[in-house]
């Protein structure tokens, strides 16, 4: 009887340290190099536990139970929008067009995922309650009012790293003169002409975006991320200074390096699967393979 009473009080303490959270994923852009960096994330949270729901264009095949997976309908390359996207570019690209394209091209995929039937139904009638919401920030501001939705920390995602547009939230050092937009190549050292280019884009970020694309997102708040209580919700941009975490897929190999914000960590790699034993085939014949 005293053991079963011990066991009863352990279990006890048990119970409370396997406490699983509800959490969502809200990445419903069509940018599959984005997701699949993070997607290991997500997948371990649902091993060790933890109810994670994911709204994303790229499942995942046989997810553990506890990972559920909602899939957008709409169609993204309809009109031969990534070959345009994916194209090479040259340094006037960053000049005229560069600028351009972040405050149309990529502003009308936004609307057009955030419009999907699909995800407007989650974002009208849902009815969990998350503890925590993980958005992606790659030109779609708007979803951090699922953050006041679900009334719920939000951990930002940053698929590259992070430019004036992401950093300015958080005060994150964003130097003109060293730290690199996400569209220049990669490489330590800057010439004059990219520097130029940097400072170019970056004015834009800090300057015109407030006046050209900013309105643009906080408009398809309002239009597309209506749920009950949304009318008293703080203004976008309270919302974007209060995100909790920004999880980084980006490398001082790749990029220079730079200082952070506390609340702003590097994660690369985390996609990489663990090692395994080579081929006993291959170790035996003493054959390489590449
Ligand atoms: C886990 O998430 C799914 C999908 O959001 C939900 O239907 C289910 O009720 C959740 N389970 C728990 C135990 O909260
Ligand atoms: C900031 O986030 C916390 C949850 O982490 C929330 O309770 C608070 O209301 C949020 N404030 C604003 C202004 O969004």
């Amino acid at each position: 009887m005293k053991y079963i009473t011990i066991l009863v009080i352990l279990l006890n303490f048990y119970v409370h340290a396997i406490k699983s959270s509800n959490i969502l994923v809200f990445v419903p852009s069509p940018w599959k190099s984005h997701i699949i960096a993070f997607q290991p994330l997500f997948l371990e949270l649902a091993n060790r536990g933890h109810n994670v729901t994911v709204i994303s264009k790229f499942t995942v095949k046989d997810p553990p139970p506890t990972y559920t997976q909602l899939v957008p309908s709409y169609n993204f390359d309809i009109d031969g929008r990534s070959d345009y996207l994916f194209r090479e570019r040259s340094m006037y690209y960053s000049f005229i067009e560069d600028p351009m394209t972040r405050s149309t091209i990529l502003v009308d995929t936004t609307l057009m995922f955030m419009s999907d039937p699909v995800i407007q139904k989650f974002i009208k009638y849902d009815q969990s309650s998350f503890d925590l919401v993980m958005i992606e920030s790659f030109f779609q501001e708007c979803a951090v009012a699922l953050g006041h939705k679900y009334g719920a920390p939000v951990i930002s995602i940053v698929p590259v790293t992070p430019w004036i547009s992401v950093s300015r939230w958080a005060n994150n050092p964003a130097d003109l003169s060293y730290i690199k937009d996400f569209m220049l190549d990669g490489g330590k050292s800057l010439t004059f002409w990219e520097r130029l280019a940097n400072s170019f884009i970056g004015f834009y970020s800090l300057f015109v975006e407030p006046i050209t694309y900013l309105p643009k997102l906080e408009n398809m708040m309002n239009t597309y991320f209506q749920y009950p209580g949304y009318e008293n919700r703080p203004t976008m941009a309270e919302m974007l200074k209060n995100i909790s975490l920004s999880l980084i897929d980006s490398d001082i190999t790749i990029f220079s390096s730079r200082p952070y914000v506390p609340s702003f960590i590097e994660v690369p790699g985390i996609h990489f699967r663990p090692k395994k034993k080579m081929d006993k085939f291959y170790t035996t014949c003493g054959i390489l393979r590449i």
